[in-house]
């Protein structure tokens, strides 16, 4: 009976710890056991954000860039700005917030799924650090201009 106790008590401990990140919704009781600490440098996100959004967003990050959180972020210090990554992030951040606000607001394609209606990290960066060129496929031949480009006007 003791032993199937002290079993069932380390196999919830366990599951209670990996469950974290998913279930610890801020503001945690400050100090209390698992408590996650509120973010104290947030500069562009909204500083109410929940700590559920909060990583959220950056697995976004994560993913849109094909990095780990150590890209952005000096190891055991999320608030720290050491890393010239995390303001490069901020500045990104800015300009896709204004992108979405001030241009794709005002326009509104029929055929556009919602999620094509806004530009996101990973639209630009398409799981990588830096986006990559697009080099539009060779034109095919019909139709194509002839050799020395298309007649001068
Ligand atoms: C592409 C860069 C980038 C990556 C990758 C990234 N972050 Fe962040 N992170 C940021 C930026 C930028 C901020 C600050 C946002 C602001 O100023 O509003 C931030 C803020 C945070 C904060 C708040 C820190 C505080 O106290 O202010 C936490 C926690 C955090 N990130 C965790 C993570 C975790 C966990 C990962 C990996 C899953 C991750 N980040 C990946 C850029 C990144
Ligand atoms: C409109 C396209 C576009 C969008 C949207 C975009 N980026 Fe970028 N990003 C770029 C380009 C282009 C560069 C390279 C700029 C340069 O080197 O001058 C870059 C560079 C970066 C870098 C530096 C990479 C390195 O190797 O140092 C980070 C970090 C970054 N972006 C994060 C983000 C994050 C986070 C988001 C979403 C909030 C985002 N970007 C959205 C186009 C974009």
């Amino acid at each position: 009976m003791q032993t199937r106790l002290f079993f069932t008590g380390i196999f919830s401990a366990v599951l209670v710890f990996t469950a974290l990140p998913l279930h610890a919704q801020a503001p945690a009781a400050p100090g209390g056991p698992g408590a996650m600490p509120s973010p104290k440098n947030l500069q562009v996100l909204p500083k109410d954000i929940s700590h559920q959004d909060l990583i959220k967003t950056m697995r976004g990050f994560t993913g849109a860039l094909g990095v780990h959180c150590t890209f952005c972020h000096t190891m055991g210090d999320f608030a720290s700005d050491a890393k010239p990554e995390k303001q490069i992030a901020r500045t990104m951040l800015r300009m896709t917030q204004e992108i979405n606000e001030k241009y794709l607001s005002q326009v509104n394609v029929a055929d556009a799924q919602p999620e094509q209606k806004q530009v996101s990290c990973g639209t630009c960066h398409g799981g990588h650090e830096i986006p990559a060129a697009f080099v539009p496929p060779p034109e095919p031949a019909r139709g194509a201009p002839p050799a020395g480009g298309p007649p001068k006007a």
